[in-house]
């Protein structure tokens, strides 16, 4: 048997909203693009939601949007995705990293305001595979020292804080539509925000700063002119191929978070006596997305002291089930310990111990809507023939 960490799935209403625009020609950021942003925001109780080409993408508008740059500096987990760091670094701006809770993998709210100082403009929480993070608390810290918050729910998706949609507690959010999330349109992201005014200004800055979209402008007397252009944007457009397919991709959230949680459900109850593997944990009042089940190889009590040793254990654990068919990923980068930010920053792995810990520790199972019991029956005989 053959299973892949993850499966995008599609179908035949997926192929038919493609047709779409190919038919009608209008192919760049149009009507399909403005039918999934309502639909997203009519999931997810965001008041605005504003499409663009990637979670990345969105994150880097969203930190123009709060006019943050040089000199400035943004708090960031450790333990994520390295755009989450980036996107300051390419304002000019700082990432100062915060470490995580091994438990939750998500930023520990107990070291954020000791990475505060009088350049500190915003935090970047991150939901990281569908945990949110704790938003009341960094909501608290936030006001009470005049920071903004800007989700990075790229793995946010169907993650709620009593009944709460994660992306709807800062300042913006932004998700990501890769094909390893929930949902995907090939590559996307959505930004989204209470604000009004700045839904308006992501809209033009994802659009080189224009005053109106090509739609609208097309759709209007005048077209032959170009409108005015007042801020330093981008492209940052979707297509109205990926919003067709969002459209479609939103239709089925329900059944493919029914199954994300169903088969995640499975793996806590068919592994909960593994002594040697930590599995998710969900605090009281959250609901996890499950963009991934990601455990922790445990077979000691992880500590720095011990980490080359059980570090060499779940790579053996995890060639051992690659060579069974069955593909594992740990569970994302330790950022600070890359080597960009080790020479920009003179961070060293050890300053973010947990996060160092989890990203030579965690390793996600498969996990996918279509995944038939046998073949998830299969992962689960499989790691307990071949672990710890
Ligand atoms: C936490 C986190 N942030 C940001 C991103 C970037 O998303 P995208 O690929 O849509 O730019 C990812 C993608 O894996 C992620 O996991």
């Amino acid at each position: 048997m053959k299973i892949p960490i993850t499966r995008p799935h599609f179908d035949e209403a997926d192929f038919a909203a493609l047709r779409a625009p190919l038919e009608t020609g209008w192919v760049v950021q149009g009507p399909h693009v403005a039918g999934f942003e309502a639909a997203f925001s009519a999931y997810s109780g965001a008041a605005h939601s504003v499409a663009c080409a990637s979670c990345t993408a969105g994150l880097h508008l969203a930190l123009a949007e709060l006019e943050i740059g040089p000199g400035d500096e943004v708090i960031v987990p450790a333990f994520t995705w390295v755009s989450t760091a980036y996107v300051a670094l390419h304002l000019g701006a700082t990432p100062v990293f915060c470490d995580v809770d091994l438990r939750t993998f998500n930023m520990d709210v107990a070291q954020i305001e000791g990475k505060i100082t009088s350049k500190t403009k915003a935090i970047i929480p991150v939901h990281l595979f569908g945990l949110p993070a704790q938003m009341p608390a960094i909501l608290e810290i936030a006001a009470a020292h005049g920071l903004a918050v800007v989700e990075d729910a790229a793995c946010g998706l169907g993650a709620f804080i009593d009944g709460q949609h994660v992306g709807t507690f800062g300042d913006m959010g932004a998700f990501s539509f890769h094909p390893r999330k929930a949902i995907t349109t090939g590559e996307g992201g959505m930004i989204t925000t209470g604000d009004p005014r700045r839904a308006a200004r992501l809209e033009s800055l994802r659009n080189h700063g224009a005053g109106v979209s090509d739609l609208s402008r097309h759709d209007a007397k005048g077209a032959y002119l170009l409108g005015a252009f007042e801020l330093l944007g981008f492209n940052y457009r979707m297509t109205d191929l990926q919003g067709a397919l969002g459209e479609t991709q939103m239709a089925k959230v329900p059944w493919i978070q029914a199954r994300r949680a169903a088969l995640a459900a499975r793996y806590t109850e068919a592994l909960a006596d593994l002594g040697w593997l930590w599995l998710p944990e969900i605090p009281p009042g959250d609901t996890h997305g499950w963009q991934s089940y990601v455990t922790l190889y445990a077979p000691s009590a992880p500590s720095l002291a011990r980490l080359d040793a059980l570090n060499a254990g779940r790579d053996a654990l995890m060639a051992r089930l690659e060579a069974a068919g069955i593909a594992t990923r740990q569970g994302t980068h330790a950022a600070h310990a890359l080597g960009l930010f080790r020479q920009r920053l003179g961070v060293q792995p050890q300053d973010h111990p947990q996060a160092w810990m989890a990203e030579r520790l965690s390793m996600a199972l498969p996990l996918y809507p279509t995944m038939t019991e046998a073949e998830q029956g299969y992962v689960i005989d499989q790691l307990r023939a071949l672990g710890p």
